[in-house]
C-alpha cells in the first residue's frame, strides 16, 4: 500500500512504498540520492550500492521521471539534519525502484519561481508549469479559500445554487460570448456575464440567501487582472439593507484572512467607506489604494466605495447608460427623481464596490423589486417598450408575482486570491488561464469550425472581414 510523504514521520524503522516524483538526483558513485516529491511532501532518498539491481536502475534517474519506490525510514542523525525540508529530519533507504514513467527533456525549468520563463512557453507547457512548488501552492490556497467562502456562507443559511451557463445576455456592460444554437438556426445561447438575472429570480422564488462560486464570461481586452472568463463569489439577499450585504462581505473577509492568513494585517476594521466624488477627487479613480505602506506584501488595505451616480452619458449617442447595473435601486431619497425621471445625473445608486490594495475586488447593490421602478431605468436608458418587454419582459413579469426587496454582491474570487497570494497577476492564480490576447496554447484555441459544424449550424463565415 502507498504511503504519503507526509506520512514517514509515524514509520520510523518501517519498509514503506512511496509514489512521486524524482527532484534534484545527486550522484555520489557509490552513493545515489534523490528527493522524491508527492502531493503532501518531499523526502531524501538514498541508493546504497546494494541491493545492486536497484542502485543500477538508480543511476539511470532523471529530474520527473515518475517512480515507485520501496525503502526503510530512517530517522538522519542530528548533524545530518536538511533543515530546508519538512521532512529533512527523515529518509528512506531504497530497497526497490519502479520506473513509472520517464520525462524527455524538459522544455521549461519548475525548480525556479518561473518569473523569468516567457508566458508562451509557460502556457504552452501549463500542465507542467503547474508543477512548480509557487503555482502548487497558489491552486492549494485558492482551493482553501474556496472551501472557507463555502462554509462560511453555508453556516449563515445561504443556499448554493447552479445558474444556467447558456442563457440569455445579461447587460454588465460588456460583450457577450454567443453560442449559435443547431436547433434554432440563426438563434444563439449567450454565456453569462454573471448570474445576475438569476441571482435575483432565486429571490422571486422566495430561497432569501443565495450563493455561487459562478463562473462569468465576458469578451473585453485581457490584462492583468482581468481574463474573459473568470469566477466570482456571487451572492444574493432578500430583506436587506446596503449594510447587511456589506456586513456579511466584511464579516466573511475579515475572517477568511485571519484564518488562512494570519500573517498579514489588515489596516483598518471596519472598512473605511470613500465616496464615489471623494475618491476621484482624491486618488483620480475608483479604486483607491489606501496603504499607509505600499512596501509591506502583507498589508490588506480594504475600502468601500459608495454614492457612485446612478447613470452617465454614453458616449457614442449621448444618451443615459447605467454606471454599474442595471437592477440597481436608486438610494431612497432620489426613488422619487427615478419616478420622476427628473434630475437624472444626480440620482445616487445603492451600489457598492469593495477595494483592496487599489484592485476592484467586489461590487453590487440593492436591486429595484418594484416592475415599475425597474421600467423607469430602462426608460431613462431610452430602450422602446417593445426592447423593454423582449429583453427585460421575464423580469418586469417576475417582480409582478411578489418579489421581496432584495441586493447583493459579487467578490471576485481570481483577484482576492491574487492579492492575498502576493502574485501580480490573476493568471498565476486560475489553473488554465487564456493568454494576454485571449488565446489558450496548450488546448489551441479558439480553433476554426469545421465545415460540418458550419452546415448544421447554417452558418457562413465571411472570410473577406
Ligand atoms: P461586476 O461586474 O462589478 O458586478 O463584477 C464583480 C467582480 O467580479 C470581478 N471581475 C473580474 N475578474 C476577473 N476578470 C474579469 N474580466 C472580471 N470582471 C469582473 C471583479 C468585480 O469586482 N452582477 C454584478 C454583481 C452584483 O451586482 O451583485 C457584477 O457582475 O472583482
Amino acid at each position: 500500500m502507498r504511503t504519503l510523504i507526509r506520512e514517514i514521520i509515524t514509520k520510523e524503522g518501517e519498509t514503506v512504498v512511496l509514489e512521486g516524483w524524482v527532484r534534484n538526483r545527486r550522484d555520489h558513485g557509490k552513493l545515489i540520492f534523490i528527493d522524491i516529491k508527492d502531493r503532501s511532501g518531499m523526502a531524501q532518498v538514498v541508493f546504497l550500492p546494494k541491493p545492486e539491481e536497484v542502485h543500477e536502475a538508480a543511476t539511470e534517474l532523471r529530474s520527473e521521471w515518475v517512480v515507485r519506490l520501496t525503502g526503510k525510514v530512517n530517522k538522519r542523525p542530528e548533524n545530518m539534519v536538511n533543515a530546508d525540508q519538512e521532512f529533512g529530519a527523515y529518509e528512506i533507504v531504497a530497497e526497490g525502484l519502479e520506473i513509472l514513467n520517464k520525462a524527455e527533456d524538459l522544455p521549461i525549468p519548475i525548480d525556479t519561481d518561473g518569473r523569468e520563463i516567457s508566458e508562451e512557453a509557460r502556457m504552452k507547457y501549463r500542465a507542467f508549469d503547474l508543477r512548480r512548488e509557487r503555482m502548487e501552492k497558489n491552486m492549494k490556497m485558492r482551493a482553501k479559500v474556496v472551501h472557507f467562502f463555502r462554509s462560511f456562507l453555508s453556516d449563515l443559511d445561504f443556499i448554493e445554487v447552479e445558474t444556467p451557463i447558456l442563457g440569455k445576455a445579461t447587460p454588465e456592460g460588456s460583450r457577450d460570448y454567443l453560442v449559435p444554437s443547431r436547433i434554432y438556426p440563426g438563434k444563439c445561447y449567450a454565456l453569462p456575464q454573471s448570474p445576475q438575472q438569476y441571482k435575483q429570480l432565486l429571490m422571486v422564488a422566495g430561497l432569501e440567501r443565495y450563493f455561487q462560486i459562478a463562473r462569468c464570461f465576458r469578451d473585453e481586452d485581457t490584462r492583468g487582472d482581468r481574463q474573459p472568463e473568470f469566477t466570482q463569489l456571487d451572492m444574493e439577499m432578500s430583506f436587506v439593507k446596503r449594510e447587511d450585504v456589506m456586513k456579511v462581505v466584511e464579516d466573511m473577509l475579515i475572517k477568511l484572512v485571519q484564518t488562512h492568513y494570519p500573517e498579514k494585517r489588515i489596516q483598518q476594521i471596519p472598512f473605511p467607506h470613500i465616496t464615489y466624488k471623494e475618491s476621484m477627487e482624491k486618488y483620480g479613480n475608483d479604486r483607491p489604494d489606501i496603504r499607509e505602506d505600499k512596501n509591506d506584501p502583507n498589508l490588506l488595505a480594504f475600502c468601500w466605495v459608495l454614492d457612485f451616480p446612478f447613470f452617465e452619458k454614453d458616449e457614442e449617442d449621448g444618451g443615459w447608460t447605467f454606471t454599474h447595473n442595471p437592477f440597481s435601486a436608486p438610494q431612497p431619497e432620489f426613488m422619487e427623481s427615478l419616478m420622476n425621471k427628473e434630475n437624472i445625473a444626480d440620482i445616487l445608486t445603492t451600489q457598492y464596490d469593495i477595494v483592496l490594495n487599489g484592485y476592484e475586488i467586489g461590487g453590487g447593490s440593492i436591486r429595484n423589486h418594484r416592475p415599475e421602478a425597474l421600467r423607469k431605468v430602462l426608460e431613462i436608458m431610452g430602450f422602446s417598450d417593445e426592447k423593454i418587454q423582449s429583453d427585460y419582459g421575464h423580469m418586469l413579469d417576475a417582480f409582478k408575482l411578489g418579489a421581496p426587496p432584495h441586493g447583493g454582491i459579487a467578490p471576485g474570487v481570481d483577484r482576492i486570491v491574487m492579492i492575498l497570494q502576493g502574485e501580480p497577476n490573476i493568471r498565476e492564480v486560475i489553473a488554465f488561464p487564456k493568454t494576454g490576447d485571449g488565446r489558450d496554447l496548450m488546448m489551441e484555441a479558439p480553433t476554426e469550425f469545421t465545415e460540418k459544424q458550419l452546415s448544421e449550424l447554417q452558418i457562413k463565415i465571411d472570410k473577406k472581414k
